[in-house]
């Protein structure tokens, strides 16, 4: 039977029934529903809607349905719909009559959007806990690696030298911005819909803001309509992953790259890599992979959702209902990367010579070079043209500055005195660079140091 099977004359068809329903996929809200209802209707019972003793009837045969749920001997009926139909079924063949007030001064349209927030704000607490390790995580490799030289890339063709620590602490900051914005977003969450009702609230004497402390959201929504026809948590919660997944896309390509023979700067782990079936040489960055092409799905449920919501008509429409499995697919490919990206760093090995290496061969010291002749009276735009005379010697000469004579030197302008070899030093390049942000020890130091007091008060 049908929880608003009154006004039909004969049943659905079964087709209707399959396509209809969400249970397949909202089943896993049953928590929130059931906190949600112990709520509403503790809420019903002070305020004399229903009788005290009745609330109570119901919130004990809540929490009994709750605890076969979890223990696994609960089966959900695709005729029942979606999580909030099955329960209140449930809980009707558990205790009777009296679960039939339970639905009083509500609609799903208000309990629906109740769980999502709830599920969203939990989920929001765990994906920011994942990603505090991967923060804490990055600023371990990086307190290792304040010595650490490797060129630094414009174009992926190698441009100054710096730090592998001042590298990997650009992820931190993307990081650290993906943090704060799942704090605001878990703050636009907490917001209460349950009392929209259906779209235009009740006549019975809701205490909304008992349900709201009950249920740890900081407010009530202020406008039924919009209670129930807002999406946007879900919406801001997947352009927060989008560009999570963005950030961890980039650093995995950058692994794999690393990783390559060409690069070599890095090793992963055995344990964070695979093999291929035919070619027995193979060590492959498949999780760095997966990751990268994960993050085309997360955008996926993004721009789907977007698409979903952008000509709904105010007020609930079940349209709504492909919220779920977009907001829930996001949520668990975030959950699968972020422990096993974070893993994958912890183990690696990192070679630093071959970056050393990669950092000398380059030109990367070519703008202190610049930078030498400029402190001895040269204009800039001078300097850089007489460097650039001298690239071109070494690259027709197969050599590079560090290991050009003096007289080479002097022969393009005679400025140059034995000091530019000190100067265009690759440890002099970094540590010269003092510069708040910059790569120089000194500088990542005080940038480890703030990263550090960010998580700890995070
Ligand atoms: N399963 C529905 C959803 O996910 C619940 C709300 C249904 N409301 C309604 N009026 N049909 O959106």
């Amino acid at each position: 039977m049908k929880l608003w099977g009154g006004r039909f004359a004969k049943d659905t068809d079964a087709l209707t029934d399959h396509f209809n329903s969400s249970i397949s996929f909202d089943a896993r809200l049953y928590k929130q529903d059931i906190l949600g209802s112990i709520a509403h209707v503790m809420m019903l019972g002070k305020q004399n809607i229903i009788k005290e003793e009745e609330a109570v009837t119901i919130k004990e045969g809540l929490l009994s349905l709750l605890q076969d749920i979890e223990e696994g001997y609960v089966e959900f009926n695709v005729k029942a719909e979606d999580i909030h139909m099955n329960i209140e079924t449930l809980l009707i063949h558990r205790i009777g009559d009296v679960a039939k007030k339970m639905h009083t001064g509500r609609s799903r349209n208000d309990q629906v959007a109740l769980d999502m927030r709830l599920y969203v704000m939990e989920e929001i607490l765990a994906i920011k806990d994942m990603l505090h390790h991967l923060m804490s995580v990055i600023t371990d490799i990086a307190n290792e690696h304040t010595e650490t030289i490797m060129p630094g890339y414009t174009h992926l063709q190698r441009a100054q030298p710096i730090t592998f620590a001042h590298h990997l602490m650009a992820y931190f900051e993307m990081f650290k911005r993906d943090y704060k914005k799942l704090e605001f977003t878990y703050e636009m969450t907490s917001s209460l819909p349950l009392g929209s009702g259906a779209l235009a609230t009740t006549t019975y004497p809701l205490d909304r803001q008992a349900v709201a402390d009950a249920l740890g959201f900081k407010e009530v929504c202020a406008n039924s309509i919009d209670g129930v026809s807002d999406r946007d948590f879900c919406i801001d919660l997947l352009s927060n992953l989008s560009t999570m997944m963005m950030h961890l896309s980039r650093f995995s390509e950058e692994i794999i790259l690393w990783s390559s023979h060409e690069f070599h700067f890095i090793e992963l782990d055995d344990a964070y890599s695979t093999g291929s079936s035919i070619m027995p040489q193979k060590k492959n960055p498949d999780i760095a992979e997966l990751v990268r092409g994960k993050c085309g799905r997360v955008y996926g449920d993004l721009i789907g959702l977007l698409s979903t919501m952008k000509s709904l008509p105010l007020a609930y429409n079940k349209d709504m209902q492909e919220d779920k499995e977009r907001t829930f697919d996001a949520i668990d490919t975030i959950k699968m990367c972020l422990p096993i990206f974070t893993a994958m760093l912890q183990t690696m090995t990192v070679c630093k010579e071959a970056m050393y290496k990669a950092a000398s061969g380059g030109f990367t010291n070519a703008t202190d070079a610049a930078d030498y002749l400029v402190k001895k009276g040269l204009a800039f735009r001078d300097a850089h043209e007489v460097i650039g005379k001298l690239v071109l010697h070494c690259v027709t000469h197969s050599t590079d500055l560090e290991n050009l004579s003096l007289e080479a030197y002097k022969a393009i302008h005679p400025i140059f005195e034995e000091d530019i070899y000190e100067a265009i030093r690759l440890t002099t390049c970094v540590n010269e660079r003092r510069v708040k942000g910059g790569p120089s020890k000194e500088a990542v130091l005080d940038h480890l140091k703030a990263a550090h007091a960010f998580l700890e008060q995070s």
